[in-house]
């Protein structure tokens, strides 16, 4: 059985004092719930608030993206051990939104995945089709691309790291993202699926372990029937992870 994962990715809101009261209510709601794990990913500058509030307690905390490069003249971009030295355990990578907005690419998503890796931290790597794609009926081309970019640069060692890490794919169809349009949970079931399917090509035992999660307007009324699904093993949370009650809510759902 696959251990449920939820990660929640705040992207850029909060503030010292409302993450203060997010996670407050997010320990206390969780306590009791130990059959799950639970992650939240929140802007760099709060990564120190969330060590100090979230140590000891059965909720880790990660960063949304993370540099490939170990140090240097980067402005403004994080390192690896950056994220490590401040206690994370997870990184997101791949996201659409730094996809689109930001024009990384497969390749900075391979770069970033084997750095990850390398510094210890549990990749969670986002693929997904955007709408125009999804009705090109291009989801399985699209997520396959995006998926063989990185493990096709996973030398045996490197997988076998990656495996050790317990690395997560999360599929996040763009159409759904923020948009309160969720992807049904037998198409969210059968993209799932596929990406198992491809993970097995390369090695079984990775396959039958790495947990695949979705996001895409997850909720806590939608969660029950996605998470019910047999490849689904969790939630990539945006905009319901900002607020403590839908979050816990969620979390609760997949313990
Ligand atoms: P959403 O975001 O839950 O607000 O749709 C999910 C994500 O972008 O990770």
């Amino acid at each position: 059985m696959r251990r449920k994962l939820v990660v929640g990715n705040w992207k850029m809101h909060g503030n010292i004092k409302s993450n203060q009261l997010l996670l407050t209510d997010i320990i206390n709601g969780l306590r009791d719930y130990k059959n799950a794990d639970y992650v939240v990913c929140v802007p760099n500058p709060y990564l120190f608030q969330a060590r100090e509030l979230l140590q000891h307690t059965n909720i880790a905390w990660g960063g949304q993206n993370v540099n490939q490069h170990e140090q240097g003249a980067f402005t403004g971009a994080v390192a690896p051990h950056m994220l490590t030295d401040l206690g994370c355990t997870y990184v997101l990578l791949g996201h659409s939104e730094r996809r689109n907005l930001f024009h990384e690419t497969n390749l900075t998503a391979a770069a970033r995945f084997d750095a990850a890796i390398k510094a210890n931290l549990t990749p969670v790597l986002c693929v997904g089709e955007t709408l125009a794609e999804h009705e090109a009926g291009l989801t399985e081309v699209i997520v396959a691309s995006q998926m063989d970019a990185v493990m096709a640069t996973l030398g045996d060692k490197e997988f076998a790291k990656a495996m050790q890490l317990n690395m997560v794919f999360a599929y996040e169809p763009v159409w759904a993202i923020g948009t309160g349009k969720t992807a049904s949970p037998a198409h969210a079931q059968a993209v799932h699926e596929f990406i198992r399917h491809r993970i097995d090509r390369r090695n079984s035992d990775a396959a039958a372990h790495v947990r695949i999660i979705y996001g895409g307007s997850v909720n806590s009324k939608n969660a029950k029937e996605l998470f019910a699904m047999p490849d689904v093993d969790g939630g990539l949370v945006g905009g319901a992870s900002l607020n403590a009650e839908e979050f816990v809510a969620i979390c609760r759902l997949a313990n």
